[in-house]
This record gives structure tokens, sequence and C-alpha cells, in this order.
């Protein structure tokens, strides 16, 4: 097999090559271990416009994998990072039509960064490479490609949910989005749902394409190792010193509106009206780093919490006791595994999301003799496969309450049958094997003349 070219706007940070955040980068840096491979996308670092002209791909080789990775300019970022991939794309594909702020100018530099990522990865591209695009940002890229005479297998995966073509078609040019999926030789998405939206998109503008379903899951054997030894670290031995045998809920998302961060904090306000027996003994600590900040609806959401935590802090709080631990900046992964084993239970609850990694991550720190409960929102990707955690619509704050009141005060029995029918799942459904069936399905495709 040729070698793997993986194309995203996201990249881990030099700094973070052995521990990147946001499902994607997490999701590819467990997948990317085998094998040689590039791994080409924005440095995430911005240059001002009079550099562009300069600007040079820079390569740094980890292992097996060899960044290559471009800077955008400040008016890049905005228009096609900012603007249109989290102005646009990510609301409509989060079924948030209303929140999308369109511009044509916009979509120009959409289009162009499209470009300039083909251009510069060009000249890096091998015969027999096989070449793996991702996420929303870069929808377009497969064709800018091709245009370019580039004919090896080009597959395209959308980490994030497809909605309906009915709201989709919001999207001025989403004929055109749609007919250059043409280009790519394999499409995945997430679930079955977002794959019959994108077909059913692909008939109605006439586009022989098929998307298919590759759900993505996590490293479980590394990340349960994680966890047990996470309970040696002095941070979380920290941890579990303050809860003093508390019980303990725990929360892990970006600050996003997609996560139900907001509806959540209800659910947890409505636990505490009508079980005020947990009042003083129960302790939830959200984690949620700041994500895409310069975004208006991001910062907005993020004012939105600060006052939320803050109001039930000084409502339901007491000198001895505070009901939320809030905290907006990133967990390093081993310490974030630990927290999780300590949990007795977890609160997913996306309003929609592709997948959710999260899900996945708290099953797999879980002791099965001893394990949390799982609260999943319906809207998740995984809930599909997950239908043992305790599903809630997250729009209902008194069902989430009803639902942590229930994993809280649930037998261990049950606790362990749950958790015995989610565990082989997410050790089947893995990072490595959701690679190999997409890299295996776009192998098998033949060259284009
Ligand atoms: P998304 O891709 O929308 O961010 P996922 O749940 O699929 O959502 O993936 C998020 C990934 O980022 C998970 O691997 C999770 O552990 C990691 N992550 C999320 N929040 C934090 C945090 N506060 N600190 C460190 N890692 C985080
Ligand atoms: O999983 C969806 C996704 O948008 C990825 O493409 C991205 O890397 C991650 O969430 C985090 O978002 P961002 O790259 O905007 O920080």
């Amino acid at each position: 097999m040729g070698r793997l070219v993986v194309v995203s706007n996201r990249v881990p940070a030099a700094r973070d090559r052995q521990q990147p955040a946001g499902g994607l980068a997490v999701a590819l840096r467990d997948a990317l271990s085998e094998g040689q491979c590039l791994w080409f996308g924005w440095s995430g670092q911005q240059i001002p416009e009079e550099d562009k002209a300069e600007r040079e791909v820079s390569i740094d080789k980890v292992d097996n994998v060899t960044y290559a990775t471009i800077d955008l300019t400040h008016s890049e970022f905005d228009g096609f990072y900012q603007k249109y991939s989290n102005g646009i794309l990510w609301p409509l594909c989060h079924y948030r039509a209303g929140l999308m702020s369109y511009t044509r100018a916009d979509r120009e530099v959409y289009l162009d960064v499209n470009q300039l990522f083909a251009e510069k990865l060009l000249p890096l591209l091998q015969p027999g490479d096989l070449i793996w695009i991702h996420d929303y940002h870069l929808f377009p890229l497969g064709q800018a490609l091709r245009d370019l005479g580039v004919t090896s297998p080009i597959g395209f995966f959308l980490h994030i949910p497809f909605p309906p073509w009915s709201l989709m078609k919001a999207l001025p040019g989403a004929e055109r989005l749609m007919r250059n999926m043409h280009a790519y030789d394999v499409i995945g998405l997430q679930t079955e749902d977002d794959a019959r939206n994108m077909n059913d998109g692909f008939s109605v503008c006439g586009v022989e394409a098929r998307a298919q379903v590759f759900p993505i899951g996590i490293d479980p054997e590394s990340f349960a190792e994680q966890a047990r030894d996470g309970l040696e670290h002095a941070e979380v031995l920290r941890l579990q010193e303050s809860l003093r045998g508390k019980p303990f809920i725990i929360g892990v998302d970006r600050l996003d509106y997609s996560k139900g961060l907001p509806e959540r904090f209800k659910g947890y306000e409505a636990f505490l009206k009508r079980y005020p027996e947990h009042k003083g003994k129960v302790v939830y600590l959200q984690i949620t780093p700041v994500s895409r900040g310069q975004v208006e609806e991001y910062r907005l959401l993020k004012e939105e919490l600060d006052e939320a935590a803050g109001r039930i802090n000084g409502m339901y709080g007491d000198f001895d006791w505070t009901p939320i631990r809030y905290l907006t900046k990133p967990v390093p992964r081993e310490l974030l595994a630990g927290f999780y084993r300590l949990a007795d239970a977890a609160l997913v609850t996306p309003l929609r999301d592709g997948m959710n990694l999260v899900a996945k991550e708290y099953v797999a720190a879980q002791d099965g003799k001893d394990p949390g409960v799982l609260i999943l929102s319906h809207f998740a990707g995984a809930a599909p496969e997950m239908e043992d955690a305790l599903l809630v619509n997250p729009h209902d704050a008194d069902e989430i309450a009803d639902a942590l009141h229930k994993a809280l005060t649930m037998a261990q029995s049950e606790r362990c049958d749950r958790w015995n029918r989610l565990q082989p799942d997410v050790w089947r459904v893995t990072a490595g094997s959701w690679a190999r069936d997409f890299i295996g399905m776009l192998a098998a495709k033949v060259k284009r003349a």
C-alpha cells in the first residue's frame, strides 16, 4: 500500500504532537501509528499579508509522521476559518441555520484557501499516495487537486453531522459543494443519519457519489492504561482528596454551542432543586477550554456560561460547598483520564455532535468492577452505539436531573451490567479500526487515468 497523506485544517501544534486536543487530532494521532504518513494542514500561525508571497511549507518529522504545515494570513484565517468554516458551515451542519452568517466574500476566501492547500500540497505528493482529506474546512479540496491533475485515490471524511438537504440547501452554493464531492473516491461520515442526508443531497443534485458510514473511535487500550496510571498523578490525587468521598460528576467539552452546556447547567440546577438530598454532597467538575474564542457566538456563549456557573454557585452553594467547579483551560490527557476514572457519572449532552469521543473515553477509563455511569444525549453520533448509557434529551432539564439522580443512586450491579454492555463496542470500533476500514476502502480504488 502507498504512503498515506492526511490533510486537515487542524494539525497538532509541535508541542502537542504527542497529546493533541480536539476529536479529529486525537483520533488521527491514534490512527496514524503505522506506516509512513504525511500530515498536511494549517500551522496554527497567522502572518501579515505582506509575508504571504514568501510563505513556505514547514516540515517536521516525529516518528513515522512527517508534518507539513503552512501559515495563513490574518485575513485568510478570518475568512476561511472563523467566518466561513466556523460561522457558516459549522452551525449549518449542526442544524443551527439561524446562527449562520453568510457573505459571498467569505466564501471566496474559503475557496481561495482550499486552492492554496491544493497548490502547496501538490509538490509534496508522490506516485502511489493515498490522499485522505478531513472535515468541513476542506470540502472542495479534492476537486481543486483533481483540477491540478492529481490522479491518486482521494478520500474525504466528515467529522461533524451532515444535515438533511432541506436544511443544507440554505447554504448559497450548496449544489456546487455537492457536485465537487464527485472528486472523491470514498466519502465517509459518522452515522447512518448523516450518510443518508448526504446521499439524499447527491440524488437531488444529480451527483454520482455515495457516502458511507465509518464510525470513529478512540484507542481504548492506551486510554484505559492512562486512566489507571492517572490515579498516581499528584493532581488526580489532589482532586480525589478534595472530593472527600463525595459523589463526583464530570463534563469535558470544548466551549462550543453544539455541546449543550447552558442546557446542561439548567439540568444540573433542576437536579439540585428536585433532589435536594444531593445538595452539599455532590461535586460537578466541568472542564471546558475556550475554543474559537474570537467567533462572536463562542464569545457570547462563554459569557453566558460564566454567568450561569456564577449564578448557580451563588444561589445553591454554601461556605463549605461549591456546586459547580468550572474550568475554561485544557487539561493534559493523562490527568483527564484519571479524572474520568474518579467520576461516578459523566455528562455528555450535546445538542448535536458528529460522534463525541469523550463518551467513549469515559467508558474506557472506568474500572469495570465499580464503573461510573455515562449520561449521553440522543443527539451525539455515539448514541446509537451506546444505548446502555442513560440516554437523555438535552433540551429537557428535568430529564437530565432524573438521569443524574438515577446515576448517583444506581446499584453497583446495574452499573456493571451497563458498562459490560458498553465496553465491547468501545474496544471494537477504535481509531485504528476506523482508519484501517477507510484506508482499506480507498486503497481498493483503481487509479484514475
Ligand atoms: P470535538 O471534536 O467536537 O472537540 P470530541 O468529543 O469528539 O469533540 O473530541 C474532543 C477531544 O478533545 C477528546 O479526545 C477530549 O478528551 C479532548 N478534550 C476535550 N476537552 C478537553 C480538555 N478540557 N482538555 C483536554 N482535552 C480535551
Ligand atoms: O471534530 C470537529 C472539529 O471541528 C475538528 O475538525 C477540529 O479539529 C475540532 O473539532 C476542534 O476545533 P478547532 O480545530 O476549530 O479548534
